[in-house]
């Protein structure tokens, strides 16, 4: 029983039948939940839809930071008005990317401000996306109160800073989510936030069709893979695999406000 707390069935690249294959390998696996997650407003629509029609799938409504150069006054009250629905169970995802730097910085920070204020208006947690700008993501975050919330409705997607930073996180009332990266040989870093999180902060996440876990690594990802991220993440902490399934799914239960 896992809980894939991120996940991009709504990826544009996939056909009809690819999609109907995913959801079939989704439904015959051991994968009790999916969040699919929102980047720009036609995969947040989809992302809806799909929570709409599948029991299992949630959905999370908002303009990753490469597509904010997209973004407007328009989309964002499309996202809003998404963001509202009950099976929309966040907002996100959210935040800055200063390793590609698709959208300008300044776009980039703009809508994260407008997107953060949504969510929190709303009451919905948000999902961050933090790609080389753990300090402006952090600062941002702050500046715009939603640590003052406790516990904050945060969720750090695909965590990739230091532990230090995990452990900041975690203090403030954030959630860490970790991906398939930990399972590759030379993650460090991603190994130390495994082990050091406190297990009722943890989540784990595919990230599919990216970030695929040892040993698919090089193929495309798929949600039943999270099982190879938890048994990696499992092993580090010396827990029995079964036990840390179990924990990240309630985690996200709760964290998502799912019945
Ligand atoms: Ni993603």
């Amino acid at each position: 029983m896992y809980f894939d707390s991120h996940a991009h069935i709504n990826n544009e690249n996939y056909t009809d039948a690819q999609r109907a294959e995913l959801i079939a390998a989704i439904e015959a696996s051991d994968v009790s939940y999916v969040v699919d997650v929102g980047f720009d407003l036609e995969s947040s629509v989809l992302a809806a839809a799909h929570a709409r029609r599948y029991p299992w799938c949630y959905a999370a409504a908002g303009f990753h930071p490469h597509n904010a150069k997209d973004m407007d006054e328009e989309a964002f009250l499309l996202i809003r008005g998404l963001a509202r629905k009950e099976e929309v169970v966040a907002v996100g995802e959210i935040g800055l990317d200063y390793y590609r730097n698709i959208s300008a910085r300044e776009e980039q920070e703009y809508w994260f401000r407008r997107q953060i204020a949504l969510a929190l208006e709303l009451g919905k947690p948000i999902i961050i996306h933090d790609r080389d700008a753990n300090d402006d993501v952090c600062r941002i975050l702050k500046e715009e109160g939603v640590f003052r919330r406790a516990p904050a409705g945060l969720l750090l997607h695909c965590f990739s800073g230091s532990r230090d930073l995990a452990l900041q996180y975690v203090k403030l009332g954030a959630m860490i989510s970790i991906a398939g990266p930990v399972t590759y040989k030379n993650a460090r870093k991603a190994a130390e936030v495994a082990e050091a999180v406190p297990l009722d902060r943890l989540l784990i996440e595919t990230d599919a069709p990216y970030l695929t876990p040892e040993p698919f690594r090089g193929r495309p990802n798929s949600s039943p893979l999270v099982a190879y991220t938890a048994a990696r993440i499992a092993e580090i902490r010396g827990m029995q695999p079964e036990a840390l399934a179990r924990a990240t799914l309630e985690n996200a239960v709760k964290f998502f406000g799912i019945d």
